[in-house]
């Protein structure tokens, strides 16, 4: 990668993906877009664009102009809001990717694509879920992503596109907010646990989902675009995972910090639908061997990091 275009550049995981990328490819070298104006870490640390990415003429004249060669498509509407607009989250997720790869088979750029743990349904094995496996989804979301999966497989195979891919499991970070997801409870937990010393959870006791902090997803995402093409026997929807747990456990760590944080429960019935659907925890073997797949944070480390830093922007 030299000259990337990132779409979707203003949520959660591009606010710190685009100074991340500026940081290593030279903030003049990174073009952020996004469909709204956004947040200033974006906008003011190098160029950005408006950009609808199911507008395939502005996407492919921005590619063009920007003469970029790798292209990181973030835009996309989460699980949860794909749910209440699933027509929407269609047209952004499945037909927008598809504008974003014929974009890139026209400017012959590199593509990253971030699917999820959302491209597994309740037919997949549950524990230690394999990288190739069943996968049936049951959610608008999670069918975009498999769509999306396979389209950046049959890119590489009908064109030779350089295109490579995380399946990202949630995303756990303090520059922004989760937009619309089911994991996003464990983002909000460590907010609620700073500024009120107690949460409720709309994900039910013993319901585990697979998560990682956002300063490994950067460092993955990086890892895997400058990896040794002949080593990717998958190349795209790599497993990727840290840690698994259910509410209760990130309570018990965030009391060893915060000892009068308390914990209850008022389910949501449609992210608690959707995050019974996902597995328990993922086999991230084939990561870890064809690119060297190596979190650092496991849920000990990531909770200190995630109070210290939260507590920070409260002062
Ligand atoms: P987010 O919701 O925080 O941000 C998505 C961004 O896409 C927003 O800034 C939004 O304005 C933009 N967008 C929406 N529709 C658009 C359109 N039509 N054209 C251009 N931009 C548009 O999401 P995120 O957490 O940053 O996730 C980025 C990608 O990673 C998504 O594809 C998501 O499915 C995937 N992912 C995220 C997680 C996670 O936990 N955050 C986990 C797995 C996969
Ligand atoms: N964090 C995402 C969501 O919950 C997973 O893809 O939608």
């Amino acid at each position: 990668m030299k000259r990337i275009l990132i779409t979707g550049a203003n949520g959660q995981i591009g606010v710190e993906l685009t100074p991340y990328l500026r940081k290593i490819y030279g903030s003049e070298n990174v073009l952020a877009t996004d469909c709204r104006e956004g947040s200033g870490i974006v906008s003011e640390g190098g160029p950005f664009s408006l950009l609808d990415v199911r507008d395939g003429k502005a996407f492919s004249d921005l590619m063009t102009s920007f003469r970029a060669d790798a292209l990181v498509h973030l835009a996309g509407i989460l699980s949860a809001t794909g749910e209440a607009k699933p027509q929407l989250a269609w047209d952004v997720n499945g037909n927008g990717t598809f504008v974003a790869l014929e974009c890139a088979r026209a400017n012959s750029a590199a593509v990253f694509f971030p699917s999820s743990i959302a491209a597994f349904g309740p037919s997949t094995p549950r524990r230690d879920t394999p990288q190739d496996t069943l996968q049936r989804p049951t959610t608008i979301y999670g069918v975009a992503k498999v769509t999306g999966e396979l389209l950046c497989d049959y890119y590489h195979l009908k064109y030779g596109l350089d295109t490579r891919g995380v399946r990202f499991p949630g995303l756990i970070s303090y520059e922004a907010l989760p937009g619309g997801g089911t994991t996003d409870y464990a983002v909000h937990i460590y907010y609620e646990a700073v500024s009120k010393g107690a949460y409720t959870s709309y994900i039910a006791a013993g319901t585990f989902m697979d998560m990682m902090y956002m300063p490994d997803a950067l460092e993955a995402v990086v890892r895997l675009m400058e990896a040794d093409p002949s080593k990717l026997v998958h190349r795209n929807a790599f497993n990727i995972s840290a840690m698994s747990f259910e509410p209760g456990q990130i309570a018990a760590e965030i009391k060893k910090h915060i000892p009068g944080f308390s914990l209850s429960y008022d389910v949501d019935p449609v992210r608690q639908g959707i995050a019974e659907s996902w597995p328990d925890s993922l086999d991230c073997s084939a990561a870890r061997e064809e690119w060297g797949f190596s979190p650092r944070y496991d849920l000990a480390l990531m909770t200190a990091d995630m109070l210290r830093r939260v507590g920070g922007k409260g002062r």
